[in-house]
């Protein structure tokens, strides 16, 4: 029931992923919803600059790259593609436009009010947009994240040399020499849009090992993968600074210890070393709240902040910054602030790196086993025995499955392969009803697929896989 006393129900903060599903949701469920949005067009990071954009230049550089040297002279097709980049960028930005269009035509159905500005805090229940005051009973923070600048390299997307995401995803020549600085989900990413495309690329990883947080064989097998399609890694350095002149940019770079200095030459530099949360210019001061050390704003288990009718979900919260995630929390918290109960199981969240051959994971990695003490069995299949990759010729990767060694359960899934980010979607299925290795591996699944090397995985947990 709407309250006469504020001008909506519910006011969202922010269209991304985490907004604009909540500010569906909680319209869907009868609520008065407003979403204020600062950017031209709704959708936030994930549709406009994020994973949209890059999902699609992955899709159009991998169909280059398979015609210029890859499947197709496996299959005994000969062709000699070239590259109308500007077509390829303007399907992309065709793609970004039907689904940030979609949104608006949502908002519309659903009858969300799309306030257009930029929105600070005045007290809990007033925020300013554009010099106007909105009130609400109920504010949700969904104000998402920005890239981590790096200090002696600055970022200059209009300047075209050196870039973050988003310039990555717009230059309009193919670097002749890109070099990366970090080696995380960004980097490699549109670090293999522009090699496939034909650039050299270099990655620069503060690290030993490329994709923190994912597991540890699974990291091994990517760096090796990534090493073999011609990507140069320096592992364990460091950028310090760049200097842009004309079309080149020198970087100096480090062992990540320090010393040892050397110099690098570059046509484009990446910067993706990390995003970080959104909160300046809002004044969350006024509303009463702070941020964490990390500069995030802390919420509890139903997504409420230290302030009760104040709510936080997606990249500006503490945990993975991750569309799905962000979306899951924006139906949660809807739900909440309906009086319902919302909830997002924070162990089942999949992860996934869409580069060729993709890498997904959903739940624990082994060494996060270790470090919580925990005996797990571990059953590992190879895309090598599993007869649909071996029939497409793309026998990159492996499954491992991470089991409790006690009950069976499944406490994680890492998969490399070429069809990972599919895959995953079982495991977590798996893991949401609480599966065993053994009701996966007792599953019957479709022969010939990809699929099959989950369930043989599965076997493997208790040493019985079939083709192996
Ligand atoms: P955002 O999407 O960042 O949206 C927040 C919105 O709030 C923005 O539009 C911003 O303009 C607006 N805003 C901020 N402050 C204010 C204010 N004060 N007033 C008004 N508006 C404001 N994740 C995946 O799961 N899969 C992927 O494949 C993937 N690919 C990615 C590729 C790239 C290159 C990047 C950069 C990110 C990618 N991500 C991916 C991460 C994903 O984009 C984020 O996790 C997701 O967008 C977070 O959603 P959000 O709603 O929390 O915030
Ligand atoms: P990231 O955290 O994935 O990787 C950053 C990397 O940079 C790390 O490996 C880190 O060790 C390294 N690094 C940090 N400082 C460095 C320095 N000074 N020199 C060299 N290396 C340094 O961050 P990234 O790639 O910027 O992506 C940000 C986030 O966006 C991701 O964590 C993810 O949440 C999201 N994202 C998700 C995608 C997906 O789901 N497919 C795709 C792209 C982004």
């Amino acid at each position: 029931m709407a309250d006469h006393s504020y001008d909506y129900d519910v006011l969202i903060i922010g269209a991304g992923p985490g907004g604009y599903v909540a500010a569906i949701r909680a319209a869907q469920l009868g609520l008065k919803t407003a979403c204020v949005e600062s950017r031209a067009t709704l959708g936030g990071t994930c549709l406009n600059v994020g994973c949209i954009p890059s999902k699609a230049l992955l899709h159009g550089s991998e169909l280059f790259d398979e015609a210029a040297g890859g499947h197709f002279a496996t299959w005994g097709i000969t062709a000699t593609p070239t590259l109308d980049l500007g077509k390829m960028m303007a399907e992309k930005t065709k793609a970004v436009g039907e689904l940030t269009g979609g949104i608006e035509f949502l908002f519309k159905k659903n009858k969300v009010t799309w306030l257009k500005g930029h929105a600070a805090f005045e007290d809990a229940h007033t925020v300013n947009v554009g010099g106007e005051k909105v009130t609400a009973k109920d504010i949700v923070i969904a104000t998402g994240s920005s890239v981590t600048p790096l200090p002696g390299v600055t970022v200059d997307n209009a300047g075209k040399r050196i870039v973050d995401s988003t310039g990555a995803l717009e230059l309009d020549e193919v670097p002749e020499h890109l070099v990366v600085i970090g080696g995380g989900v960004i980097g490699l990413e549109l670090g293999s849009v522009w090699r496939r495309l034909g650039a050299k690329v270099t990655v620069v990883e503060f690290l030993d090992q490329l994709l923190p947080g994912l597991d540890g064989d699974v990291r091994k097998e990517a760096g090796k993968i990534f090493k073999k399609q011609g990507m140069n890694m320096m592992l364990g350095h460091k950028v310090t600074g760049a200097k842009v002149d004309g079309k080149t940019v020198t970087l100096t770079i480090e062992k990540a210890a320090g010393g040892d200095e050397q110099t690098l030459e570059a046509s484009h530099v990446l910067v993706a070393i990390g995003r970080r949360p959104n909160t300046e210019g809002l004044a969350l001061d006024k509303a009463g709240l702070t941020v964490n050390a990390r500069g995030q704003v802390e919420i509890d288990h139903d997504f409420r902040t230290a302030v009760p009718n104040i709510w936080g979900i997606g990249d500006v919260v503490p945990g993975p910054m991750l569309a799905h995630k962000a979306e899951d929390e924006g139906i949660a918290v809807a739900e909440n602030i309906a009086g319902l109960t919302g909830i997002v199981n924070h162990d089942v969240i999949p992860n996934v790196v869409y580069t060729a051959p993709e890498i997904a994971g959903v739940g624990i990695t082994e060494e996060q086993a270790k470090e919580r003490g925990l005996s797990v069995n571990i059953g590992k299949f190879p895309m090598m025995a599993n007869s649909r990759a071996k029939a497409n010729r793309d026998t990159d990767g492996f499954v491992k499955v991470i089991a409790d060694a006690e009950t069976d359960r499944v406490l994680g899934v890492w998969i490399i392969a070429s069809l990972a980010g599919s895959m995953i979607a079982e495991a977590c299925v798996a893991m949401e009803f609480g599966a065993t290795s053994e009701d996966i591996a007792y599953t019957c699944h479709a022969h010939p697929t990809h699929a099959e090397a989950l369930k043989e995985a599965a076997m493997a947990v208790t040493g019985k896989p079939i083709h192996m």
